[in-house]
């Protein structure tokens, strides 16, 4: 039974086929081809992107989607997450796409190998499907073909990468595929591991061909890190002034705080690919549809 918890749980053939099926599906809208399929939502945390993208993807397929509101199930009343999914897959759904705020989740409900799990994000761990599309988004940026042609481009993740998923699937995908990844960020947004860290960017900036902006979570920090979201923006804002006239490309997974991740300009700049990034999550996420249900 094909998962994804991770994007380790594709190998590289499979991500070439994820690639290649998603530039298709842009270039022209495919039949039907999920039509007998069902499909369930279950997200316990707040979604704007990724939700209304799998449900998107899973309709241009044909697939049927039914959604459970976490709020409104029996988890109110006690049901445990097991029992809860244990039931959802009594229906024989062809997967479950799963949000939730503990990094082990998919993977525990993976391995009860009842229907295949999608992880749509779990914990500061991983968010896969947010990895490829970056990954596609980069592709088509620099014109290659096969996600491995991107090695030796220089990644620039900057913000508060400790609490990121996005981040911590991001850098395992892309240092497989040989990019170089730079972290910069303020120490106590910094993860503990072995690439290079930064916390000026000034530093790194003339070196750099990515920069992915990320969202300053200052509430999943127990203690105050800055006085202030100012603050932060004044040292990590990505604004003009930054950026120059650099080629660089800028990428952000969203929700963005504007002025405090992105400023209003740079989001206008036609550098920056943040809605790409969103249109190309669809059909990223319709090619991964199609290689774990339609096999
Ligand atoms: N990028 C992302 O995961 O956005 P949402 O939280 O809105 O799904």
């Amino acid at each position: 039974m094909q998962h994804l918890v991770d994007t380790n749980d594709f190998n590289d053939s499979q991500l070439i086929q994820i690639m290649n099926d998603a530039k298709a599906f842009k270039t022209k809208m495919p039949s039907k081809i999920l039509e007998d399929k069902l499909l369930i939502t279950l997200f316990f945390e707040s979604s704007t992107r990724t939700r209304s993208s799998f449900e998107v993807a899973a309709k241009r397929l044909g697939a049927s989607v039914v959604h459970l509101d976490p709020s409104k199930s029996s988890t109110n009343k006690g049901e445990s997450l097991e029992d809860t999914f244990e039931n959802l897959a009594a229906m024989e759904p062809d997967g479950v796409i799963i949000r939730h705020e503990f990094n082990n989740t998919p993977k525990k409900l993976a391995n009860k190998a009842l229907t295949p799990i999608i992880n749509a994000g779990a914990g500061n761990n991983a968010h896969p499907t947010q990895a490829l599309l970056d990954c596609f988004t980069m592709m088509e940026h620099f014109g290659v073909d096969k996600p491995e042609e991107l090695k030796g481009k220089k990644l620039a993740i900057v913000g508060d990468i400790v609490s990121s998923r996005v981040a911590s699937s991001g850098i395992r995908l892309f240092t497989r595929l040989g990019l170089d990844v730079i972290l910069v960020a303020p120490k106590p947004f910094m993860p503990n591991n072995d690439l290079p860290q930064y916390e000026d960017l000034n530093d790194v900036i003339e070196k750099v061909d990515v920069i992915m902006s990320l969202r300053a979570q200052l509430e999943r920090h127990k203690a105050p890190i800055f006085e202030d979201y100012n603050e932060y923006a004044n040292k990590y804002c990505i604004n003009k002034e930054r950026m120059g006239n650099r080629e660089i490309l800028l990428l952000h997974p969203g929700p963005v705080m504007r002025n405090i991740d992105i400023s209003d300009e740079m989001l206008e700049d036609k550098r920056s690919k943040v809605l790409e990034q969103v249109k190309n999550g669809v059909f990223v996420r319709m090619a991964i549809l199609k290689l774990i249900l339609d096999n």
